[in-house]
């Protein structure tokens, strides 16, 4: 295969391993001098160690942990570590996963009580801070990603987050009008817009809806009723775009902004409790420690709310979105 130019080789993307290959994976870290800005190649430390990956297991009915030992290089991905465990020792083993490099969403659990991606978490991540048996084997806990039902094994239903994301209408709402320039209007459909408008929003557009947030949120864990992190950020993917109609964006802020019945909060407000929108939320900020894409979700949440303050009285709320 060609040599990937350095400024990519960092992205290379390193194939979960095949039962033969198990422990044998090799890669390398390019990174920039810091002084003269030519990459330098350090080997990956490829020295083994043997940890017990407890899982909590469930069927559908009864759920139980289980352990499984493995010894693999520190540098192996937790989601390479399941897959080594499935093809070698328990094929029963349910777990979700797509591109094996942080970009589909679909592999969040939580590790030593921690939600994170199985991809982008390494042994060597987490072994330090897990706990250490009487024979000195580190034991590393996975277990379904918190505020969401298990469905098995480490496998949770995430339909109440795609539903409430897709209740605030995660597109591009634009008015059809076409913009038009000091000498007229442009003939094509097409929405300008400059550097320092795309930044508004530019973050936003790199969430995967992992549901990393939601479960590393204490009060959508709780299951008060709230909107939640992953749909205030596809939310405000929208309301910060120059592009969306003012009217649309101003239906979004009064979704958001909670009314009597209100359809976008969570599936789990059916404790009794009034409906609150975006308001639950306290600032605690794990949301924006723990995003994977680096993501300032909770930054993002309080320009939402004063974006709603600005925008209260300026459209009826039960034209909110559906
Ligand atoms: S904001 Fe971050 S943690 Fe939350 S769903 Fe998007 S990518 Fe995942
Ligand atoms: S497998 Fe796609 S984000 Fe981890």
């Amino acid at each position: 295969m060609a040599a990937l130019p350095p400024h990519r080789a960092q992205f290379r993307h390193t194939a979960p391993m095949s039962a033969k290959s198990s422990v044998d994976i090799t890669a390398t870290a390019v990174a920039p001098d810091a002084v003269t800005g030519a990459s330098t190649v350090t080997p990956a430390d490829t020295s083994q160690t043997t940890v017990i990956v407890r899982i909590h297991r469930f069927d559908g009915h009864a759920s139980w942990q289980q352990d499984y030992r493995i010894t693999v290089p520190a540098h192996t991905s937790l989601l390479d570590c399941l897959l080594l465990i499935k093809r070698t020792q328990d094929p029963s083993l349910a777990f979700r996963y797509s591109c094996g490099h942080g970009m589909c969403g679909s592999d969040a659990v939580s590790i030593d009580g921690i939600p994170r991606l199985l991809c982008l978490t390494k042994i060597s991540d987490v072994q330090k801070d897990a706990e250490a048996q009487a024979n000195g084997i580190s034991v590393i806990t996975l277990a379904p990603l918190p505020a969401f039902s298990p469905v098995r094994d480490l496998i949770v239903n995430l339909n109440p987050m795609l539903d409430q994301i897709r209740r605030l209408e995660p597109y591009l709402r634009a008015s059809d009008a076409l913009r038009t320039t000091p000498s007229g209007a442009i003939n094509v459909f097409e929405y300008l817009q400059h550097p320092d408008e795309l930044e508004a929003f530019d973050q936003l557009t790199n969430c995967i809806a992992c549901g990393v947030c939601e479960g590393a949120c204490p009060i959508y864990v709780d299951g008060t009723p709230f909107v939640g992190p992953a749909a205030a950020v596809a939310a405000g993917r929208f309301i910060f775009d120059s592009r969306d109609d003012p009217q649309s964006r101003a239906q979004r802020l009064a979704a958001l902004d909670h009314t009597a019945n209100d359809p976008i909060d969570t599936a789990s407000s059916s404790n009794g409790a009034a409906p609150a929108g975006i308001w639950p939320c306290k600032g605690l900020r794990f949301c924006t420690q723990r995003c994977p894409r680096g993501i300032d979700v909770s930054g993002a949440i309080w320009k939402i709310m004063q974006a709603i303050k600005e925008n209260r009285g300026r459209v009826a709320p039960h034209s909110a979105v559906k």
